[in-house]
């Protein structure tokens, strides 16, 4: 089985405001769905979602997800996966607790990191695999911390979430295997019909 590949791209600087911004950002990530799927070989069908909004298989293939102010990804695999792309920002103390426990955080302190952002994408990408919300982000629990991975506890099971980091954005991807993604950032705005492309 080949490695799955994560599509980045970013979103073009001006975008609409409001409902058609949505849309287009959520078209957009589809595209990078798409894109990860001609990468992998993979021959997808419609792209739909349970009532829950969770990505339902297309043609056997799992795939997700994930739209930033500034970018999105997409990822298909074999198996159940989780993606997501975030970036910096300066959180709020109540969201840090929300998403960090003590023994978390001690252990990015031990690195000289925050842990935010890691924590937060991993544990989103995780929660994607198994196609559950914020519900139960008190599941998943930080092993070990690497410079590109995290080991985390999700109940009895255990997963590696593999991140990239390109500016000051970071991505993660996690699924039941301990293979590294292949990360692929796109330079230029996946075409975007209809609207104009920043110079
Ligand atoms: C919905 C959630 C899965 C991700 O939301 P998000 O980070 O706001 O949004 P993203 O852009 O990364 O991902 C959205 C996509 O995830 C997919 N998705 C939504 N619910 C999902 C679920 N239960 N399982 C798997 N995928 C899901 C959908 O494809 C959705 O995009 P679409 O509406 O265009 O189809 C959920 O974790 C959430 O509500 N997060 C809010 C942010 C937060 O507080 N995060 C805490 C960090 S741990």
């Amino acid at each position: 089985m080949s490695a799955p590949v994560v599509v980045l791209a970013p979103l073009p600087l001006v975008l609409p405001r409001g409902a058609e911004r949505v849309e287009l950002q959520r078209d957009h990530a589809r595209r990078a769905v798409r894109a990860s799927a001609r990468a992998t070989g993979a021959s997808l069908g419609e792209l739909t979602k349970t009532t829950d909004d969770v990505p339902l298989p297309s043609n056997g293939w799992f795939w997700s997800l994930s739209h930033s102010p500034a970018h999105v990804a997409g990822v298909v695999s074999p198996l159940s996966i989780g993606v997501d792309v975030e970036e910096a920002r300066e959180p709020r103390p109540e969201l840090v607790e929300r998403i960090l426990g003590p023994a978390e955080l001690e252990l990015f302190a031990a690195r000289g990191e925050d842990g935010f952002l890691r924590t937060w994408t991993a544990k989103e990408a995780l929660l994607k695999e198994f196609g559950l919300g914020l519900q139960a982000l008190s599941r998943c629990r930080i092993l070990t911390v690497d410079h590109d991975s995290l080991e985390l506890r999700f109940d009895d099971l255990r997963r590696t979430v593999h991140q990239f980091r390109f500016g000051s954005t970071l991505a993660a991807c996690c699924s039941d295997s301990s293979e590294r993604p292949t990360f692929v950032l796109h330079d230029i705005p996946l075409p975007l019909r209809g609207v104009e492309l920043a110079s």
